[in-house]
């Protein structure tokens, strides 16, 4: 199986501090990282190594769809090593005239465990035509590809999946409707096959748990076959439309503790397709949840994305 992910590529830089500081206050970090972050290449990440401890009887293929700044910027150049031989960026769109890679500022309080991320970005945004052109040499792959969109950009982001519903009428649409407040995310749930709800988004909805999201967004998407929401602390639950299953799973924490919670809904989403993609049959509707959601665990108990598999 082919998979497309299509969304930000970031160089964060962490400072993790013991509380989350007031504004005008002086604070002392007790640690400062830099990894390579962006939803998708995250999630691509992880389900590199699960592909590569867990292989599928399915041929597979990684492939990330994003913006870079010029190909031999230092940063071009990071991103695909941190990214290995699993995921491939032969369709990505690099932008010459830029060096600056888009980059996340991330305070992580020990406190809390909360992350608080700042971003910029000048590099300007992907175009439909760029994403067809990207998307071309696919054509010619026989079997049935499968594209998962960050839901950035929304408005760009829909007419690509148009195009995708238009030129690969076989392709199987997961779409993440994360950002908070962003207007447009609620059209692409409802052109997407499957869709992953952050806590942030449903909260900035009205919603007030996992279940309440679900089983309202079931109302406002047509053709979805499966609808999931993650709730931090309070676990995850998924509605599948047509059959009217639900399940909810309390956060896999126990005696883990929590360590860096960046990125754990990215690594949710990996797990999630994994199962959905990789699985197939063998896992049911409960069991892909429940990979889906030890996986974020086993991620909010270590630093970074390694040994996830
Ligand atoms: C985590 C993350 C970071 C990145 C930011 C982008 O989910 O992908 O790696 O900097 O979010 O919004």
């Amino acid at each position: 199986m082919t998979l497309v992910a299509v969304g930000a590529c970031y160089l964060d830089t962490i400072l993790t501090t013991p509380h989350y500081p007031g504004e005008d206050e002086k604070l002392r970090a007790s640690r400062i990282s830099h990894r390579r972050g962006g939803n998708c290449p995250n999630t691509l990440e992880v389900l590199g190594q699960l592909l590569k401890y867990r292989p599928s009887s399915t041929e597979s293929s990684l492939n990330l769809i994003t913006v870079l700044p010029s190909k031999t910027a230092v940063a071009s150049q990071q991103i695909q090593s941190s990214l290995g031989n699993m995921v491939r960026l032969d369709s990505s769109i690099y932008r010459e005239a830029f060096s600056e890679p888009a980059s996340s500022y991330i305070i992580s309080s020990q406190t809390t465990g909360s992350r608080t991320i700042v971003n910029y970005n000048e590099l300007p945004e992907m175009t439909r035509a760029e994403f067809a052109s990207a998307v071309e040499p696919l054509r010619a792959l026989t079997g049935r590809p499968w594209f998962h969109f960050e839901g950035r950009a929304p408005d760009v982001t829909l007419e690509c999946i148009y195009y995708i519903r238009k030129n690969f009428p076989r392709a199987e649409i997961s779409v993440e409707v994360e950002k908070p407040g962003r207007p447009g995310l609620q059209e692409l749930a409802y052109e997407a096959d499957y869709v992953l709800y952050s806590k942030g988004w449903a909260q900035n909805n009205g919603y007030t748990s996992a279940e309440d999201c679900l089983r309202d967004q079931l109302l406002k998407t047509c053709r979805a076959s499966l609808l999931c929401c993650t709730w931090g602390h309070d676990g995850a639950a998924a509605l599948e439309p047509k059959t009217g299953n639900f399940a909810h799973v309390p956060a896999h924490t126990e005696g883990l503790g929590v360590t860096d919670t960046i990125g754990a809904g990215d690594t949710f989403n990996a797990g999630l397709l994994y199962g959905l993609i990789y699985r197939g049959r063998d896992w049911d509707f409960r069991k892909r949840l429940e990979f889906a959601n030890l996986l974020a665990g086993l991620k909010v108990s270590q630093e970074g994305f390694g040994n996830l598999h």
